[in-house]
């Protein structure tokens, strides 16, 4: 983490855990662990715990996301959340691009950027996940996949738009696995993807842009993953369930 440029992020993804009360439970021991925070905390919540979270976490230094958006600001589109709804209820972050998502539900890298537009048009920062799955590393074309994922999710990204937009670095098989990457392979894809931002945009943009690493970050490893120059915070699945781990990762922020 270059600390000159960039205040890292550490992301809680609690995935589709917790029902309102556990939600109300876990922000209020999280709130006395975190108030201190060097870096920004943020919550990634089940759409159906947003109004008790956001509420318990008022006036406090942690800022509340949801997991997705629908890409249609609204219409026929049944069971699904508009970006402009996730903002009208103080919303200020959204993931996209979860590898869950892409493998579970059909999200390709085209609809993951247009999921990333309406959120960005409706105000939100962007969290985008990109990541390899396990033959695309052996096969050794990890940074073409990260590259591609990248670029086609950032196709219709002004710069301007991009100060709005964290990266997230998740190798699909250290995702809930207990297998981490290194923290040399985490640097390196953040690098490489680092490295794209600048082609894209400039280097001084890339150089500002917050990009994470996330996939089995816990409170044992954090430390080491966070100390590369280019992983500037995490996306954290199991772990941001409980809070004394996630207090310990955000120390390590
Ligand atoms: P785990 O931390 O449980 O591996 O999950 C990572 C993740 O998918 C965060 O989005």
């Amino acid at each position: 983490m270059n600390a000159s440029k960039r205040t890292p992020v550490i992301a809680g993804n609690w995935k589709m855990n917790l029902l309102p009360a556990g939600a109300k439970a876990l922000v209020e021991e999280l709130i006395p662990l975190t108030k201190d925070a060097k870096c920004k905390v943020v919550l990634c919540v089940p759409y159906i715990d947003l109004p008790t979270v956001l509420a318990a976490a008022s006036g406090t230094n942690l800022k509340i996301g949801a997991q997705n958006c629908h890409w249609a600001a609204s219409g026929a589109f049944t069971g699904e959340v508009s970006a402009a709804m996730l903002k009208d209820i103080g919303v200020e972050y959204v993931i996209v691009g979860h590898s869950e998502r892409r493998s579970l539900f059909g999200d390709t890298s085209e609809t993951v950027a247009q999921r990333a537009r309406a959120a960005l048009d409706a105000g939100l920062t962007v969290i985008l996940c990109v990541g390899e799955v396990l033959q695309e590393r052996r096969q050794n074309i990890t940074l073409e996949v990260v590259r591609q994922q990248t670029k086609i999710a950032l196709a219709d990204v002004s710069a301007e738009e991009l100060r709005r937009v964290i990266i997230a670095y998740e190798p699909v098989w250290a995702i809930g696995t207990g297998l981490t990457a290194t923290a040399e392979q985490a640097n390196e894809v953040n690098r490489a993807i680092r490295d794209l931002l600048a082609e894209l945009y400039s280097q001084d943009i890339a150089e500002s842009v917050i990009i994470q690493y996330g996939g089995s970050m816990n409170a044992a490893n954090a430390a080491e993953l966070l100390a590369q120059p280019d992983v500037d915070g995490g996306l954290i699945g199991g772990a941001s369930l409980k809070a004394a781990d996630f207090a310990a990762i955000v120390r390590a922020g």
